[in-house]
Order: C-alpha cells, then structure tokens, then sequence
C-alpha cells in the first residue's frame, strides 16, 4: 500500500479511513495535504470493495484551516496560475459516500474540507467557523457558497462577515452536522455509520449521493429528471430485484454489488 507524507490510509473491512496527520500544525491544509487527500480518496474511489470513506483529524483538530504559512508570501496571480485550491474540486467530486468525522476546530479550509464531505459527525468538541476574515481574505474552498447552502444565508453572512466559531450544537442546529456525539465515541460512530453505508448496493449509493448533491447545484426541476433517470435505471441492477424480493421475503438483502 501507498503511504502518504501527511494522512494516515487505513482500509478496515469496505471502509477506507483517511486521518490528517500534521499534528504540529493543527492538520492545517498545505498543498502537500491536498494532494494526499486528493490521491487517497481517488483510489479508495476507483476500488468497488470501498463503500464509504470517513475522513478524520485528530482529538483537538479536524483542521485548523489552509496553512497560512504556506499562501503569506503569495500574489493574486500566484495564487491564480497555480489554482492554489484547484485540487480540492476532484475531492469533492469523488462518487462513494464520504463521512467527515469532526473533533475539535474545523476551521476555514477546515470546516470548508467537512463540507465537500457528505455526512458530517461532530465530536460535542467540535468548533466550526469561517475566520479568514480575521486575515483580510474570504473562505476560498467553497465556503461561501457551501455554507449558505448547508446553514442559510443569515447564518452563514454572521459567521463569515465576523469569524466567529460556534459549537457543535450550535452547528447541529444550524444543519451543519448531521450528528453530535460524544467526543469519545466519535470515532466509533462514524465507522458504524460508514459500514451501514458500505454494506448498500453501490449502484444506489453511487445515485444517491449523485442526485443529493443535484440539489445543492440544480433548479427542481432538473434535479427532478435526473432523480426520475436515476430511479429507472436502477431497476436494472440485480441488486434492485434482491433487496424487493428480500422485502417479500422478509429475509435481509445478499447485494451483489458491495
Ligand atoms: N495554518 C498554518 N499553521 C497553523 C494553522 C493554519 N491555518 N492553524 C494553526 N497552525 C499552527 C500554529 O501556527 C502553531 O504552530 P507553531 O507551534 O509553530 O507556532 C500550531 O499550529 C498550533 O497552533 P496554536 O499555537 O495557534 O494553537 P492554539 O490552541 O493556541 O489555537 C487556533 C488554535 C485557534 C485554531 C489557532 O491555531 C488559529 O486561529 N488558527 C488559524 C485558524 C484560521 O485562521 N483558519 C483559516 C485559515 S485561512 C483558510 O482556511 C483559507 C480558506 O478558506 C481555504
């Protein structure tokens, strides 16, 4: 296997776990972590025995934001020619159910990273904020646009307008987690949840999150049709006709495809 300079890659059954690793910099997100993330993720992505991936950082971070040290000395052109965040996108992009499981801050790159994730649990340690306004700049890894669509405009506006962090209930009321758990069963959980995931027939996990994240980008009415083609073609798979005639049956479902 692969090793990487600044995660931890794990596979645990159909479970692939991606943990940040640059404890000395609160996991803040360099280049170098992108570029991990980016190349674990897609080769979890491209293997049919993953299910679901769970992406985590450490008890006291998630991830404190993109490293500031990094971009300092940068220009708007650098900035620009290098598509400084540009790998971030292929992350995002990735088709198997990512789980992001959050302790600790989850802070600018951070809390945007938890965001292109699918499913975020929060340790009720976990501090979510948008701060780059304390640096002069703006959320540049889709935290504009993610947020508001996760928390609303008003939340959103208050949270990158002033910086302020909020807390896991806060963000769990917000609709920013899906889940608050105890910080020591966080870990736990978020295996659980991937497991209950991992254990679907792909082909309906791979169109549900496809059609899930149709509605973030899509009028109804597009994401209706695509719903409507995804739903059909789904009655093509053998795991359709297994998990219905499991139903009738009242047996549990033997997939094919996981
Ligand atoms: N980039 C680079 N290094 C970082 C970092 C970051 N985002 N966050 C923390 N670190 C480093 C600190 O510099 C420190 O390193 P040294 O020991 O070498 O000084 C180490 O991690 C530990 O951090 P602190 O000593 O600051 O720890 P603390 O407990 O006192 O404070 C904190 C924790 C409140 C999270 C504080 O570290 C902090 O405010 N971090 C920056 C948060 C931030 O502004 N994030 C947004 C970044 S910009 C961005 O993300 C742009 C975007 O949209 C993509």
């Amino acid at each position: 296997t692969h090793t990487y300079e600044t995660i931890l890659v794990e596979t645990r059954g159909r479970v692939g776990w991606i943990t940040l690793n640059r404890p000395e910099a609160l996991n803040a997100l360099n280049s170098q972590v992108m570029h991990d993330i980016v190349a674990a993720a897609s080769a979890f992505d491209a293997d049919p025995r993953i299910g679901a991936i769970v992406v985590t950082g450490s008890e006291r971070a998630f991830a404190a934001g993109a490293d500031i040290k990094e971009m300092e000395s940068k220009t708007g052109l650098d900035m620009v020619m290098d598509d400084h965040f540009g790998g971030w996108a292929r992350f995002a992009a990735v088709r198997t159910p990512v789980i992001a499981a959050v302790s600790g801050y989850a802070l600018g790159g951070g809390c945007e990273l938890a965001m292109m994730c699918d499913i975020i649990l929060a340790a009720d340690s976990a501090k979510f904020g948008q701060p780059e306004i304390n640096l002069g700049v703006i959320p540049g890894m889709g935290g504009t646009q993610r947020l508001v669509r996760a928390v609303g405009y008003y939340k959103a506006a208050e949270l990158v307008l002033t910086g302020r962090l909020m807390g896991a209930e806060e963000a769990e009321r917000a609709g920013l987690v899906s889940r608050v758990v105890p910080a020591a069963e966080l870990l736990d959980e978020a295996g659980k949840v991937a497991e209950t995931i991992a254990a679907k027939s792909l082909p309906s996990v791979y169109a549900a999150k496809a059609t899930l994240d149709a509605a973030l980008e899509s009028t109804l009415a597009e994401g209706l049709r695509l719903e409507k083609h995804a739903f059909a073609a789904l009655f093509d798979t053998a795991d359709q006709k297994e998990g219905m005639a499991a139903f009738r049956e009242k047996r549990s479902p033997d997939f094919q495809n996981r």
